[in-house]
């Protein structure tokens, strides 16, 4: 029964933390779904923005060298440049090996005709046609390169990957300029490369990401396993334990009429085998029976408490039961010289209850109310409604009272002030009225003895009058 109880909420724990991974899921998907966004939306741009920037610099240092081959004097020498091809072809050779992504390397004069041409597609120095081809140094009129726009550094369009993305920084003194094409299509294939690769990264990341996931649900799941068995066994020791005060209380009590039994049985042996069958005799035989008396009247109030019966429920007026437990009792009270008394208020509304339960609680409270009593006292029993509609049945004593310390402990199984007491009668009052959803209070009565109140929840229209088995925990149904 334990085992079904604890596996329900253990299902419970499983699908929470189920949903608990399945939105972390979709956490880390839109979290890798927001980085892959912030890598790609403006992927081409930036790509294209830093080859510029790399082209730049290669174009400044390009230009250094070969300002300093070609114009030591200040001027460009037509000349030297058709001399200088080799070392210019090797300049710029060293320079693109590096950039993989130029297309073509150039250097132009102040008015921008073309001097000189490497480029990487024909993987050949390019002398435009009869400018170098011939050897010659170009005229004057000779067709001017395209229209660059001369900012020097910055004249490239970022707006992805296009025909012209072009760079040109001048020569030292204004000698003329370095013009750097890239290639769209290495350009084009570089960004598909480094995006593979991105791509790449962010699923090998995402993937480690899960797999953590996984290993900490994993791992959660042994925690909660594991505080489940500990709380299992936390509960189980805390159950031994009550189970140990219960025993030792129920052996402490059924010990001592045992002792008183066993002496007088002894005292009746010894008086047997000496032949004599006297008075005393007798009275220790009668004795030994009240013992034997008190132990069976222990038994049954120990299994009362232990396990009570399934409340027989059914609706009624409290003052019906009162009535009967007072005309019930009465006659006792008369025996020792106290008076019981019942007064009964307007309104108290109709209950829903075992009868037996509340009768038993009752009783008990009746009872101590009597054993406080001394010759001539009065005890009042008085029904009425609370202020919260609920129905009250109060027991007022003109005895010791309770000091406020003692008024949890009274209510503890066994304890006990006197000297023949089991210490049960409030603690089975306590859980009859507990298992009807009421509740006993107690108060100081006004002239020094003890009111107790059994408060008990109105009956609802409506309700079914069986058995109620929900009131009862389930552990203790077996019977
Ligand atoms: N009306 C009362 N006035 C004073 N003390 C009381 C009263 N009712 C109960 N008690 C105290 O509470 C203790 C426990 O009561 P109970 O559970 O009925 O066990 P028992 O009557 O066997 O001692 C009593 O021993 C007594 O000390
Ligand atoms: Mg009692």
């Amino acid at each position: 029964m334990r085992g079904m109880l604890s596996r329900q909420p253990e299902k419970a724990v499983r699908r929470l933390l189920l949903r608990a991974v399945v939105l972390f899921a979709l956490l880390l998907a839109s979290d890798v779904i927001l980085v892959a966004w912030l890598f790609f939306h403006d992927f081409d741009q930036r790509a294209v923005r830093s080859k510029m920037i790399e082209a730049i610099e290669a174009a400044r240092a390009m230009a250094g060298e070969i300002s300093a081959e070609l114009a030591p004097g200040g001027a460009i020498d037509h000349l030297r440049v058709i001399e200088k091809r080799a070392v210019l072809g090797r300049v710029i050779d060293r320079y693109t090996a590096r950039l993989r992504v130029v297309d073509f390397v150039e250097v132009l004069t102040p008015d921008g005709r073309l001097l000189f041409r490497k480029s990487r597609r024909r993987e050949a120095v390019a002398n435009t046609g009869q400018a170098f081809g011939g050897a010659a140094p170009p005229s004057p009129d000779a067709p001017p390169a395209p229209a660059i726009p001369r900012v020097p550094g910055r004249t490239f369009a970022l707006r992805g990957v296009t025909r012209d993305q072009v760079v040109e920084v001048p020569l030292a003194a204004q000698t003329g300029a370095v013009r750097v094409g890239l290639d769209p299509n290495a350009l084009q294939a570089e960004f598909e490369r480094q995006r593979r690769s991105l791509v790449l990264q962010l699923l090998f990341g995402g993937a480690v990401s899960l797999l953590l996931l996984a290993v900490a649900f994993l791992y959660v799941l042994r925690m909660v396993h594991r505080v489940r068995r500990l709380e299992a066994e936390a509960q189980r020791a805390d159950q031994l334990a009550a189970l140990g005060t219960l025993a030792s209380g129920l052996a402490h009590e059924i010990r001592n009429p045992l002792n008183a039994m066993n002496i007088n049985l002894q005292l009746l042996e010894e008086g047997l085998a000496e032949g004599v069958v006297d008075d005393e005799s007798l009275s220790l035989l009668r004795s030994s029976r009240a013992e034997v008396q008190r132990l069976e009247r222990l038994v049954k109030d120990f299994l009362a408490f232990a396990r009570p019966a399934s409340l027989q429920r059914e609706e009624m007026e409290v003052e019906e039961i009162v009535r009967d437990v007072v005309a019930f009792l009465r006659p006792q009270f008369a025996s020792c010289g106290v008076e019981l008394d019942f007064e009964q208020e307007e309104g108290t509304p109709p209950v829903r209850i075992d009868s037996g339960q509340i009768r038993q609680a009752l009783v008990n409270i009746l009872q101590n109310a009597l054993e406080v009593s001394s010759k001539g006292k009065r005890v009042l029993v008085r029904t009425g409604p609370t202020e919260r509609g609920e129905a009250r049945i109060e027991v007022i004593d003109e005895g010791p009272g309770i000091p406020p310390e003692k008024r949890e402990r009274i209510f503890e199984i066994f304890y006990s002030e006197k000297p023949a007491g089991s210490g049960l009668g409030l603690p089975i009052a306590r859980r009859a009225v507990d298992a009807h959803g009421g509740r006993i209070e107690l108060e100081s009565a006004p002239g020094g003895g003890s009111l107790f109140r059994i408060v008990l929840p109105p009956a609802v229209a409506g309700e079914p009058g069986e058995v109620d088995a929900g009131a009862v925990p389930a552990w203790r149904e077996t019977s």
